[in-house]
């Protein structure tokens, strides 16, 4: 045992979790080529594949995206591991939980607009996989296409592996700091943080509060990336530099580990004589990462009219159509509200594009109430929505000084398909009933 492996015994020392996670040291940049050992000398000069990798480690490749895509896109990671992810026995299907995955079948798609309460308390013992619920999605992971909206709530650590062959996992906590074990290293990441868990790479999720609940967007489609920022320029929204990475960090057990892979929509279960955390040093821009929220550089009106809310997208993951969103990621971060003769939240509209509104903290200000932290909303395609009468009146009777908007953290998944629910997302108890109420009363003010 070196100095930059752990047992798994150590791993699992609950109140040494949390120290761990804050002494964790992190390369920075996004999508850049990084590269990191936990043995001084275990990653090889020069070269991708040595004859004979150093220290008996074994040489692997793991490509996010075709060889052939161009390079500015092409996302793949060298891993220089104790055993290669090729020893491994045979797969078989287990149950798949609350999980579902695109093409969503099983309701109609619903022009309504949802809302719902956080998810309830799960039995004791719920790890971060099996606390994971479908709320709905679309396109078909086997096309590589679409997204899910999932959400999760966990009151213990995973002592299994998972890994995701479906899509990449954005990960947006909620409630409940998490210290994600990752092939690559390890990641802290808290509320009003998010942490990104590339496709493919296998990974465990230990809790470092009693419980954890948040959301995820399972993106099947091309992996996210920054926006492109046209006029606005070369700085701003989500900094490049604010995204971290992990440094190299491995697992050497040898003893039965159980690991899951969600493969074209059903999980499948493998036990291992050994951890597949097992990646001693690695190179390459296939990688997870966490990033702060708090650090996004909001930008919005210094005169007037609320710019459209793609003005606060963090991440994106485009479609083969230019400016099209498979899925975006947006964040309704604290911001300075100066817009004059304007009607200063999120405006009235009917969109294209279908949303899944989550909440981090706080209130959200388009929304006075019954959008709590931990629930959603669901406007889909053209449905009609925009603040609540509440907040209508409010907002057209204001006075218009300064306003610092500082007591909520909102976020969209906002994708360019219809979400189709779950079963169990459409007669959950802890949907809404009565949600078109808060547009009820909405006063007629015409006058000819
Ligand atoms: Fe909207």
């Amino acid at each position: 045992m070196s100095d930059g492996g752990t047992s798994r015994a150590s791993v699992f020392e609950r109140g040494g979790a949390r120290k761990t996670a804050e002494g964790l040291s992190y390369l920075t940049g996004f999508g850049n080529e990084h590269a990191s050992e936990a043995v001084p000398g275990a990653l090889p000069e020069g070269r991708n594949s040595p004859q004979r990798a150093p220290l008996g480690l074994y040489a692997e490749q793991l490509s996010g995206t075709a060889f052939t895509e161009p390079r500015a896109h092409n996302r793949r990671s060298w891993l220089y591991r104790i055993r290669p992810s090729a020893a491994h026995p045979a797969f078989t299907r287990t149950d798949n939980g609350a999980i579902r995955t695109a093409p969503f079948t099983e309701t109609v798609p619903d022009p309504n607009r949802l809302r719902w309460n956080p998810l309830p308390e799960p039995p004791a013992g719920t790890d971060f996989l099996g606390g994971l619920w479908t709320l709905g999605g679309n396109g078909d992971a086997t096309q590589r296409s679409g997204m899910a909206v999932h959400l999760y709530h966990a009151n213990a650590s995973m002592e299994r592996v998972f890994s995701d062959a479906d899509g990449e996992l954005l990960i947006v906590p909620e409630r409940g700091g998490l210290l994600l074990h990752t092939e690559f290293g390890r990641l802290h990441v808290e509320p009003a943080e998010v942490a990104l868990i590339p496709r493919g790479v296998r990974f465990r999720v230990e809790l470092l509060d009693e419980s954890a609940r948040g959301y995820v967007c399972e993106n099947y489609g091309a992996p996210f990336q920054l926006p492109d920022l046209g006029p606005i320029g070369a700085n701003g929204l989500a900094n490049a530099r604010d995204f971290r990475a992990p440094v190299a960090a491995y697992e050497d057990v040898e003893g039965p580990v159980e690991v899951v892979n969600k493969f074209c929509g059903n999980l499948w279960t493998a036990t291992y004589d050994h951890s597949p955390l097992d990646v001693v040093a690695w190179h390459g821009n296939h990688v997870p990462y966490v990033y702060d929220l708090r650090r996004f550089n909001v930008i919005g009106t210094i005169s007037y009219d609320h710019p459209d809310p793609s003005i606060f997208t963090v991440l994106t993951s485009p479609s083969d159509t230019p400016g099209l969103a498979g899925v975006d990621f947006v964040v309704f971060a604290p911001r300075w509200l100066v817009g004059e003769d304007t009607f200063r939240p999120p405006y009235f509209h009917r969109n294209v594009m279908s949303e899944y509104m989550g909440l981090i903290e706080g209130a959200y200000d388009a929304k006075a109430e019954g959008f709590v932290p931990g629930g959603g909303s669901l406007h889909n395609m053209m449905s009609a929505h925009g603040p609540d009468r509440e907040t209508f009146d409010r907002a057209s009777a204001a006075e218009l000084r300064p306003q610092k908007i500082d007591d909520g953290l909102a976020f969209m998944f906002e994708t360019r398909w219809p979400v189709t629910l779950t079963p169990h997302a459409a007669g959950a108890e802890f949907l809404q009933r009565r949600y078109d109420d808060v547009w009820q009363g909405l006063e007629r003010h015409f006058r000819a």
